[in-house]
């Protein structure tokens, strides 16, 4: 009979609880002391068991297998549960035709447009900031990525009353999922408080995005009824964004390929995938830029010379090289997706390690990222590791932020474009000056490791 290595269990597991206690105590910290037990270890959070893999490598085979490991286990059970099978959360047999389906929304050839959309919302939020008042940074640049997302990716304009009821449902909806993963089955469907606070508001969310597309498939019929050589753009402007490709995507017999459920799925995976995400990473690198005054320095120079006290547009985009290096490095040590779970579809292995199916397993850009051996001093804030070495022929650092294989994140791009327009123009406009204290990390992370309110006050500059 062939040997199989067995996954250790990491040490420090309590009868009934398991590690529940520590992971949820301080979860970054706990997954940080994994990698020291092996390449695969098993961590109890109550009656779940779910192995964490803890090599570069082994998680390489874990993503680029995403039909052997599908999306599945306690997060993306929850996740179901607020996005049905929109493309986060749909399994690896329906991924493929979805992804195929919008992905032309995200092609390089809108960006100018989206960078035109996101430079005109930025400028108008900078603008609406009192003077010498303070604002929470979280609030305002999570304000300007939902609204920039709608605009871009949905083709439509989010009204203020309808951002602040999606943003506080958006909220709850990432403590809960994050809660209820941690929670046995059963606990999840008592109707305890907490449980009919996220039913509310995951049905809110949806009720609002039913609205939403309701409005644009009323706009886009008002516009293909007008004359169409007048409007050659049918969709209200926005062209292939995502809703107009997937309002039009027909099945073989003629008839909309989607249910409005799925689209419905597909509009709130897209709008909780693509908010607190980018807004996190931007928060992030302004508080680790104030935490290190030699990148802040580098920062705000290159920033100063490159748009001399304006919003950064798209043609500044080459030249704001340290800033997208900075974010870049922010996504590094603080991933906003930081701990992502998988289901093993049948009995396989993983690095010779034999897992039945039906293994829950998790991977954790966070803990990869931390890597001693992975990246030099991995706890330095250094923007300057991800500078382009001479030829380039070094293999790439090791960077899963965005994750990796079929299922990595598709509006990767969009992202890193929004990252950098906000993060330049938000330093342009003057001194950024948070409220000291604060932490150097989220101390319990969410679903992403978000910051946290984040009081700022700009001191603009005097013409
Ligand atoms: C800094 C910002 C972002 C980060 C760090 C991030 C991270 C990720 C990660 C790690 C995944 C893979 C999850 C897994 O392996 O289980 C993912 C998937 C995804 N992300 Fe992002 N994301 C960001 C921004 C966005 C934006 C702006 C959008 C939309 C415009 C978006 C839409 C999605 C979607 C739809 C998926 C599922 C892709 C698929 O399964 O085909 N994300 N993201």
């Amino acid at each position: 009979m062939a040997h199989h290595p067995t996954v250790a269990v990491a040490p420090g597991a309590l009868p009934g609880l398991g590690h529940l206690a520590r992971f949820v105590r301080a979860p970054l910290a706990f997954v940080r002391t994994l990698p020291a037990h092996g390449e695969l270890v098993e961590i109890r959070l109550g009656s779940t068991r779910l192995v964490v893999v803890c090599d570069p490598e082994l998680t390489r085979t874990l993503l680029l297998h995403d039909r052997v490991f599908d999306k599945g286990g306690p997060l993306y059970r929850r996740l179901r549960e607020v996005g049905g099978t929109g493309l986060a959360t749909c399994p690896a047999a329906e991924h493929r035709q979805r992804r195929r389906l919008v992905q032309p929304a995200f092609h390089q050839r809108h960006f100018p447009g989206y960078a035109r959309i996101m430079a005109d919302r930025t400028d108008a939020m900078i603008s609406s900031w009192p003077e010498g008042r303070t604002v929470d940074l979280t609030r305002e640049t999570r304000r300007i990525t939902a609204d920039a997302l709608v605009a871009t990716v949905f083709g439509a304009d989010l009204d203020p009353a309808v951002h602040s009821s999606l943003a506080a449902d958006l909220h709850e909806l990432m403590a809960g999922v994050f809660r209820r993963s941690l929670l046995p089955e059963p606990l999840c469907r008592l109707p305890t408080l907490g449980n009919r606070r996220h039913a509310r508001a995951a049905s809110h969310a949806r009720r609002t995005m039913g609205e939403l597309i309701a409005g644009y498939r009323a706009r886009k019929s008002c516009s293909d009824a007008s004359d169409a050589s007048d409007n050659p753009d049918a969709s209200g402007g926005y062209g292939d964004g995502l809703l107009s490709l997937l309002l039009s995507a027909r099945t073989p017999d003629g008839s909309g390929a989607f249910s409005d459920e799925e689209l419905i799925d597909h509009a709130v995976t897209f709008y909780v995938a693509g908010t607190e995400t980018t807004a996190g990473a931007v928060c992030w690198a302004v508080r680790f830029s104030t935490l290190h005054p030699h990148v802040h320095r580098r920062l705000t120079e290159e920033i100063a010379t490159v748009l001399g006290g304006r919003t950064a547009t798209w043609d500044d985009l080459p030249r704001l090289e340290y800033t997208r290096r900075t974010l870049t490095e922010t996504l590094r040590l603080c991933p906003p997706g930081w701990f992502l779970t998988r289901q093993a579809e049948e009995d396989t292995r993983l690095g010779g390690y034999f897992l039945p199916r039906g293994t829950t397993l998790a991977y954790s850009p966070y803990l990869l990222h931390h890597l001693p051996g992975e990246h030099a001093d991995p706890d330095t804030f250094d923007p300057d590791r991800w500078r382009p070495g001479p030829g380039d022929s070094a293999p790439s650092p090791l960077f899963l932020a965005f994750g990796a294989g079929a299922r990595r994140c598709i509006g990767d791009e969009f992202a890193l474009l929004q990252g950098t327009l906000l993060l330049a123009s938000i330093l342009s406009h003057g001194d950024l000056r948070l409220r000291p204290g604060g932490r150097p990390l989220p101390r319990l992370p969410q679903l992403t490791l978000n910051p946290g309110p984040l009081p700022a006050r700009l001191v603009r500059a005097t013409p």
